[in-house]
This record gives C-alpha cells, structure tokens and sequence, in this order.
C-alpha cells in the first residue's frame, strides 16, 4: 500500500481537490486498491468544516466530488505516510520544520516538483481572490496529479 498526503495551510482548498483528483484517477486507471490518499492542513482553522464551497462547486463543474473534512497535520502523518506533497512553499517549511527526523523530512517533496511547466513553484492559495483563481487552481493540481500518478504507479517501492 502506497500512501501518500496532500498538505496545504487550511486543508479547505488545494489539498482536499488535490486528494479527490489523485483518487478519481486512480480510480479509472484502477489501482485504488494500492493507495491510502488523505489531505491535511498545517493550521488547525478550519477543522471539521468542509472544504471551501468555491473549491466543491469549480470541482463538480468538472465532474469532482470533493468530500473530505479539514484536519490539522499531526507527528503521527510523518511517520505513516510514504510520500508527503506540499502545494506551496510556505507550506513546505512549515511541514520540514515539524520533522523530527531526516527520515520524516525525506518523505516531503513539492507538489509541483515534477511540473515541466514551472518546476518547484506554488500552487496558489485562491482563498481571497475571486471564482477564477479556483479554475487555475483546479488546472494546476489536475495536470500535477497525472504526474504523481505516472511516477508513483512506476515505483514497485517508495
Ligand atoms: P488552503 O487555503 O490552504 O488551500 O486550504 C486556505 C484556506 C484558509 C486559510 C488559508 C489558506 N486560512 O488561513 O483561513
């Protein structure tokens, strides 16, 4: 079982569509079975809230359902998981900083790491702009997806 988090800073925006879009994916290539995917936040502000309604509403426009419910990072996920991807830098520190050890910090990669397009860049937080910054952002983390798919589902070990 491969599993992999999702991290953003309120887990209401880009990670919850970040998990729903990696488990649509998997679901149609048909390898569910393989991954345990989940998201978090680094700050506990939305805990137990629904993602964002504009994150929900841009999804299901594209046929996403985006079900999950908010929850704060813990030291536990940093041992459980295998591969830990940040949607922003911000983000990526915070979650290197909460390591414990050289092991944890290993697991943590950018989200946007394997983007030919603009490698290493964010993944931009659309909680104050307006409906279009939830379609960019919806593009951004879909085509990322299908990278992560390809390189996880290619990997026998992570
Ligand atoms: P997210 O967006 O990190 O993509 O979920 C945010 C949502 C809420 C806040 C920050 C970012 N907030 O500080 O409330």
């Amino acid at each position: 079982m491969k599993k992999i988090l999702f991290v953003c800073l309120g887990n209401i925006c880009r990670s919850p569509l970040a998990e729903a879009l990696f488990k649509h994916k998997i679901e149609t290539l048909g390898f569910t079975d393989q991954y345990y995917i989940d998201s978090c936040g680094t700050n506990g502000y939305h805990n137990g809230e629904q993602a964002d309604e504009r994150t929900r509403r841009n999804a299901e426009s594209h046929g996403i359902e985006v079900n999950s419910i908010s929850r704060q990072l813990t030291l536990g996920d940093l041992m459980d998981f295998d591969v830990i991807l940040t949607m922003a830098s911000d983000v990526h520190f915070q979650v290197l900083n909460f390591c414990r050890t050289q092991e944890q910090k290993d697991k943590i990669h950018l989200f946007r790491e394997l983007d030919p397009e603009a490698p290493n860049s964010n993944v931009p937080d659309p909680w104050y702009g307006g409906e279009e910054g939830f379609e960019k952002v919806y593009q951004i983390i879909e085509q990322n997806t299908v990278h992560w798919v390809n390189y996880l589902n290619s990997r026998q070990h992570l």
